[in-house]
């Protein structure tokens, strides 16, 4: 099976292929209404914080774990710890990997429904309060994202079963380069807006009054979120890197393209949303109901550039959805494909029609079905919160205990170095935060979060 597997063609495929799978949704999107939500600056230093000191590592963990075994990712866990319970790291990879598939496909479809607006020029007039309205309007209808929904991962199902070097490489080489031009011309436009500086404020100036343990857990979950990590995305792209492939520097490349757009993306939205005195806490909505609102009013007698800004900004984010999506989809259709023996094709559409299914749930929860509730949330917010602040570290944390203290340190020593052709490491501080600052850092966090150290606060000041 090993010689017949297809992988990337060459390095730079397999690092845009993973910066593909890591920029998307969680940037530009999930990113900024993080940052608003918990005050800034102070959430951004968190932020970076778990970037280095978890994120790196278990990126480079999950590369470790790929790249040996050559294998998806449950199977890679078979493979390198055989009869062991390791398996269900992997199974509990691939079950995340549906879940976010399927609320993620419903954000990325309403990424269409705006492109198809602008290109209509359907935002052109509108008022503040006609985009909120339109928004909730479009979110809560029963069929409309629900079709667009299915549109994008049909869209994601093709280009996966064209296969990892055809589809998935050829795609991102095309996309990320493209994605990266229009970002740096729509941070140089929204700079270039009156009073942007306060929103460059908001990002830089670091107020921390507003960190609570909260702020931890939504800093952790979105560094896991946003490097695809903790479910073997990664792991699975990484199973098909060449051996010349450094996993050292892969990682740090992805991490840095990451943050960059991010960052980015924060530059884009913030200025632009300040500068029309719009709050930047507005939440999940603010590049669906904000954004365009800033669009018509930044650049008054200039229509046209309104035009462009809109158009180029939502596809932008289709782009960088749609690299996402395919390394969602690949973990569980190179999962069912390699452990069950049936054809990519047919397990492509496995995973397709099973997201379609859960997609209709997520989507609809958002309107006519918005009371059904499971621990006061609804569907949607369920999969979002259960997947990226509990899912995902947890794997995480799994991830780096079977690489810091399970795997034989001569393999991963192998993997990092190249069997010996790299000279230059870090290989001692590696294994040291994956043995003991990773598992042991986001353990803190969440007993923060679930308030045990608030207990022991007060206990100790009676
Ligand atoms: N990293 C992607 C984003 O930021 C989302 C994602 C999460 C993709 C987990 C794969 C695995 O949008």
């Amino acid at each position: 099976m090993k010689n017949e597997r297809i992988g990337f063609g060459s390095k730079l495929g397999a690092v845009l292929a993973s910066a593909g799978s890591a920029v998307g949704l969680g940037n530009v999107w999930r990113f900024p209404y993080e940052t608003g939500q918990h005050g800034g600056a102070a959430f951004i230093l968190i932020y970076l914080g778990c970037i280095i000191f978890f994120g790196v590592p278990i990126m480079m963990s999950e590369f470790v774990i790929g790249r040996n075994t050559h294998c998806n990712t449950a199977g890679a866990y078979k493979k390198l710890a055989p009869g062991t319970p390791w398996k269900w790291v992997g199974f509990l990879g691939v079950l995340t990997g549906f879940l976010i598939l399927s609320y993620y496909s419903v954000v990325a479809g309403w990424t269409l429904e705006y492109i198809f607006e602008a290109l209509g020029n359907a935002f052109s007039g509108k008022t503040a309060a006609q985009f909120e309205s339109s928004f909730s309007e479009f979110t809560q209808d029963p069929f409309r994202p629900v079709l667009w929904m299915i549109v994008f991962l049909l869209l994601t199902h093709y280009i996966v079963v064209k296969g990892v070097d055809k589809g998935i490489e050829r795609s991102s080489k095309i996309m990320m380069p493209l994605l990266f031009v229009i970002v740096i011309i729509l941070v140089f436009c929204s700079l270039s807006l009156d009073n942007s500086e306060k929103g460059l404020d908001f990002l830089l100036k670091p107020d921390f009054s507003k960190v609570n343990s909260d702020v931890f857990l939504g800093a952790m979950g979105q560094a896991f979120f946003s490097l695809s990590l903790g479910m073997g995305a990664l792991c699975t792209y990484a199973s098909y890197f060449t051996p010349e492939t450094n996993l050292t520097k892969t990682a740090f490349s992805v991490a840095t393209i990451d943050t960059l757009v991010a960052i980015l993306a924060g530059l884009i939205i913030f200025p632009a949303a300040f500068s029309v005195g719009i709050e930047p806490d507005k939440g999940a909505s603010l590049v669906f109901i904000t954004l365009p609102n800033v669009f018509q009013q930044a650049f008054h007698g200039l229509p046209v550039l309104s035009y462009i800004f809109a158009l180029m900004f939502y596809v932008l984010l289709a782009i960088a959805a749609l690299t996402s999506t395919i390394s969602l989809h690949e973990v569980a259709t190179a999962y069912l494909h390699e452990e069950f023996g049936i054809t990519r094709k047919k397990a492509a559409c496995m995973v397709t029609s099973v997201c379609i299914f859960l997609g209709i749930f997520c989507s609809l929860s958002l309107g006519i079905m918005h009371n059904v509730k499971v621990f006061g949330l609804n569907i949607f917010d369920l999969f979002d919160y259960a997947t990226t602040k509990i899912m995902l570290p947890v794997g995480g944390m799994f991830i780096s205990i079977f690489v810091g203290w399970y795997l034989d340190k001569k393999l991963v020593w192998s993997e990092i170095m190249n069997e010996g052709h790299l000279h230059r490491s870090f290989f001692k501080v590696f294994i040291f935060i994956l043995r003991f600052v990773a598992p042991i850092g986001i353990a803190l966090i969440f007993l923060n979060e679930l308030g045990l150290f608030k207990i022991i606060e007060k206990a100790l000041t009676k």
